[in-house]
């Protein structure tokens, strides 16, 4: 085994991993795909007709082992020298899976072997239960690893969900204004809109995972797979400064396949905070079409001294910037809009790079989208869905939240 690559086992081998994280992840000389993980010998997906089998695949990743479930890898000796698990499974799978590797990794720590690392796709999972209690789980995670403190350079587990938005410098530079409140003052409203060009994919009845509810979910559509990626912005940047207390929402559905297309939020914080958030894939185009059309997106966070801007197309980073208003200035503070990486070429998204810097041993990474991030995401959009179905405001589910612990 080499300490200068990273041992990586991809869980779930369907669209997303073989289209994006696999081909990323072969373009990065430092990672060794070191098992793949699927339960089904040929995955398949009516987004991409042509995945290839889990023999193909073992052979494009060299050789490793596969495995049909995570119980079966962890008793592997694959699964045993790992030291980065991406769990790219459907959302309702998210939490069993990612509480075994939990599990194993806090063995690991106690029993003073390496570190295992996780990135998670996004959602974190689509139930407010599961969500406090992964949330929970990834505490003890890291609070195992700081009581005993007898991991190898004192580095702590990495856990973090894969919105890549999070990890770009702009959400950085955002976040790091908030934080110094002098900047825009107390936050007292944020105004939140995504208009997203993908009526073909929420309209279609055979995109199942993107359309049909599955648990405790009350709907699926746009909010579950859209704004799930600006609600997980805003929380990262506005960090604990933002607390969800009470939702109204009301969305409209296709016909055709009854996923929800739009949705008009009032989202009322602590703090008397108001934040409206707004949401439709009714944008006229196709992010693949000629000519491509992107998502037009606008965060607006007012303070009691500043404003802070963020808006443009994700397709041209020229179409705008991230800027702080005050009375007297305009400040630009990054002069390009980049939100979600759907860059298909290179060695992968800053995501993608911040865990591979974790399972590397460095202590440099950025920490984009922890799993408060997640918890408060998943909160508001349960409460969106709720209110729908009553009619009246919701309350936040969970309390537990409102502790506003660190977050490793
Ligand atoms: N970050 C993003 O922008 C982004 C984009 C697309 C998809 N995603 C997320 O990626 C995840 C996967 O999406 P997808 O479109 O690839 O789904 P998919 O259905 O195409 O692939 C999932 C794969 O997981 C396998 N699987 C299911 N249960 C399993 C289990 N218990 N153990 C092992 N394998 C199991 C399935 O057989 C399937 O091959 C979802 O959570 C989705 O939201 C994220």
């Amino acid at each position: 085994m080499s300490d200068s690559k990273a041992r990586i086992a991809v869980i779930g081998c369907g669209w997303w991993a073989q289209g994006w994280h696999i081909p990323h992840l072969l373009c990065n000389d430092n990672v060794i795909i070191c098992a793949l993980v699927d339960k089904v010998s040929q995955p398949t997906s009516d987004l991409n007709p042509n995945l290839v089998s889990m023999d193909q695949l073992q052979e494009i990743c060299g050789n490793c082992p596969v495995y049909t479930s995570v119980e079966e890898l962890l008793q592997s000796d694959a699964g045993k020298e790992m030291n980065g698990a991406l769990l790219c499974t459907p959302h309702a799978t998210h939490y069993h899976l990612a509480e075994l590797l939990i599990q194993e990794g806090m063995n690991r720590i106690l029993a003073q072997r390496p570190l295992l690392h996780i990135l998670l796709e996004k959602p974190m999972t689509t139930d407010v239960e599961e969500a406090q209690k992964l949330h929970d789980l990834v505490h003890s995670y890291w609070r195992t690893c700081s009581i005993t403190n007898n991991n190898n350079n004192n580095n702590v587990p990495y856990f973090q969900l894969n919105h890549s938005a999070n990890f770009r410098q702009q959400a950085k530079v955002a976040r790091d204004l908030i934080q110094n409140q002098a900047k825009i003052g107390t936050i007292r409203h944020i105004n939140a809109s995504m208009a997203s060009p993908l009526s073909w994919l929420f309209g279609h009845p055979k995109n199942i995972t993107w359309n049909t509810p599955t648990g405790n979910m009350l709907g699926n559509g746009f909010a579950w797979g859209q704004s799930s990626h600006l609600l997980a912005w805003i929380y990262h940047v506005t960090g604990d400064a933002v607390m969800p207390e009470t939702v109204f929402c009301q969305m409209n559905h296709s016909d055709t396949s009854g996923a929800d297309l739009s949705h008009a939020a009032t989202i009322v914080c602590q703090n008397d905070i108001t934040f409206s958030l707004a949401g439709t894939c009714l944008l006229p185009g196709n992010e693949h079409g000629d000519p491509p059309v992107g998502k037009e997106i606008s965060v607006e966070i007012y303070g009691s001294e500043g404003a802070l801007f963020y808006k443009g197309n994700d397709h041209d980073p020229a179409s705008g910037r991230l800027e702080l208003r005050t009375d007297t200035t305009v400040k630009v503070l990054c002069d390009e809009f980049h939100f979600e990486n759907t860059d298909q070429e290179g060695t992968g998204p800053e995501s993608l790079q911040s865990f591979l810097a974790a399972c590397l041993g460095r202590k440099d990474y950025d920490k984009g989208a922890s799993s408060l991030v997640g918890l408060k995401s998943i909160q508001t959009l349960d409460a969106m869905y709720r209110s729908h179905h009553s009619g009246a405001a919701e309350k936040i589910a969970g309390t537990r939240v409102i502790e506003r612990r660190a977050t490793p």
